[in-house]
C-alpha cells in the first residue's frame, strides 16, 4: 500500500486462538484441537526506517522493532521478521514494524504467535511477496520458540487458520463440527508464562516416565473422544471431557486456585464443562454451554473474578467467521 505521503507501508493480519483440549500434551505428541479467534485481531504496519531505531517494550498491546538493523531485542514477532528477510535474501534495508495487537497478551490466547504471523506477513507485503502458508509456519515457529522455549506449532497453525483445527505432530487438519452450543471464555486477569509453564511440566513428566506415559495415553483418549463429540454434537458428554482433562492438566501444576474457581463458577451456572485453555498459570478459562445459558454462565465468571469473558458460538465457527460477544467486570473497557 502506497499513504497519502507516498511512503510504501506493507500491512499484515492474523487473530487470537483458544485451544479446546490438547495444550501442553501436544508438546509431547499428542494431537489438540483449537479454534480461531478472528474478532481478536492483530495489524502489523512496515514500512522502510533508519538503521537506528530500536525496539519498544509493548505497551496497551501495540509495540514497534526493526529487522534487518541494529536492533536485536530478542521478541518473536522481531525473529520471526528477521528471519523472513534473512531467507528471502533482503540484506540491504532497515524495516520498522509496528504491531497492533487487539488480543490480551499472555493469556493462553496465541498473542505471541499472531503478533509474529502479522508481521511477517506485512514485511513480505512490504516487498511486494505473498508467504504461503507452509513457510508462513515455519516462520512463526521461529519466533515461538522464543517465546516458548519449545513450541508444538499448535499456536501457529491455529493463529492463521480459517476454522476449528486438529493438530498434531506439526499437521493441521479441518476439524468438522456438529455441536449447537456456545464457549464463554474468562479472563483471569493474570498473565501466565508460557515458557515457564511448559518447563515445569516437563519437569514433572521427566520425573516420574511411567506416569507421564499414562498420562499422555489418557490425554490422547480424551482429545480422540472430544473431536468425536465435537462432529456428533455430544455438548454433555463433551462437558465432562473437558473437565476430565482439566483435571489431567491440574495433575501437571498449570492449574491455580483462581482458576479452579472459575471452573467452578461456570459449572454452578450450568455449564457442560470447563477448563483452562493455553498454558495456564493465569491465562483463560474455557466453559461449554447452552447457548441460552451463556450469558448467565458469563456473570457467574465475572463473580468469581474473571475480568472479561467473551462469548464464541460454536454453530458460527466454520466459513472463518467466528463472530464473538465480549463482556468486562470494567465498563467502557468492552473489546
Ligand atoms: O502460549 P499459550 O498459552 O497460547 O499456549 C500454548 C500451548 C502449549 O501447549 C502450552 C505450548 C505449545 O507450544 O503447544
Amino acid at each position: 500500500m502506497t499513504t497519502k505521503t507516498g511512503m510504501v507501508v506493507g500491512i499484515g493480519r492474523a487473530h487470537a486462538k483458544a485451544i479446546l483440549l490438547g495444550e501442553h500434551t501436544v508438546v509431547h505428541g499428542t494431537p489438540a484441537i483449537a479454534f480461531p479467534l478472528p474478532a481478536l485481531p492483530v495489524r502489523a504496519l512496515a514500512r522502510p526506517a533508519e538503521p537506528g531505531t530500536g525496539s519498544q517494550v509493548p505497551a496497551d498491546g501495540h509495540f514497534r522493532f526493526t529487522v534487518g538493523g541494529t536492533d536485536t531485542a530478542l521478541s518473536g514477532p522481531r525473529v520471526a521478521a528477521e528471519e523472513a528477510l534473512r531467507r528471502w535474501g533482503i540484506t540491504d534495508t532497515t524495516v520498522e514494524v509496528v504491531v497492533e495487537c487487539g488480543i490480551p497478551l499472555a493469556r493462553g490466547l496465541g498473542s505471541s504467535a499472531a503478533c509474529a504471523g502479522a508481521a511477517v506477513r506485512a514485511v513480505a507485503d512490504l516487498h511486494g511477496l505473498v508467504v504461503e502458508s507452509g513457510e508462513l509456519y515455519d516462520l512463526v515457529q521461529c519466533g515461538e520458540q522464543v517465546a516458548h522455549g519449545r513450541a508444538s506449532g499448535i499456536d501457529a497453525s491455529a493463529v492463521l487458520a480459517n476454522g476449528p483445527i486438529r493438530f498434531h505432530q506439526g499437521r493441521a487438519e479441518p476439524m468438522p463440527i456438529g455441536l449447537d452450543a456456545a464457549l464463554v471464555i474468562a479472563d483471569t486477569g493474570v498473565p501466565g508464562s508460557t515458557q515457564h509453564a511448559v518447563a515445569g511440566v516437563r519437569r514433572r513428566l521427566d520425573e516420574d516416565p511411567v506416569r507421564a506415559g499414562s498420562l499422555l495415553e489418557r490425554a490422547s483418549g480424551l482429545i480422540e473422544a472430544a473431536g468425536d463429540e465435537l462432529s456428533a454434537g455430544a455438548a454433555e458428554s463433551l462437558g465432562k471431557t473437558m473437565l476430565d482433562f482439566q483435571e489431567l492438566l491440574a495433575e501437571l501444576g498449570v492449574s491455580t486456585p483462581h482458576i479452579d474457581a472459575l471452573v467452578t463458577a461456570a459449572l454452578g451456572a450450568g455449564a457442560h464443562g470447563a477448563k483452562l485453555t493455553g498454558a495456564g498459570l493465569g491465562g483463560c478459562v474455557l466453559a461449554l454451554t447452552e447457548p441460552a445459558s451463556a450469558p448467565g454462565v458469563s456473570a457467574a465468571l465475572r463473580r468469581a473474578g474473571a475480568v472479561r469473558t467473551w462469548t464464541v458460538p460454536t454453530r458460527a465457527m466454520h466459513a472463518g467467521a467466528t463472530p464473538l460477544s465480549a463482556t468486562t467486570s470494567e465498563p467502557g473497557t468492552h473489546q
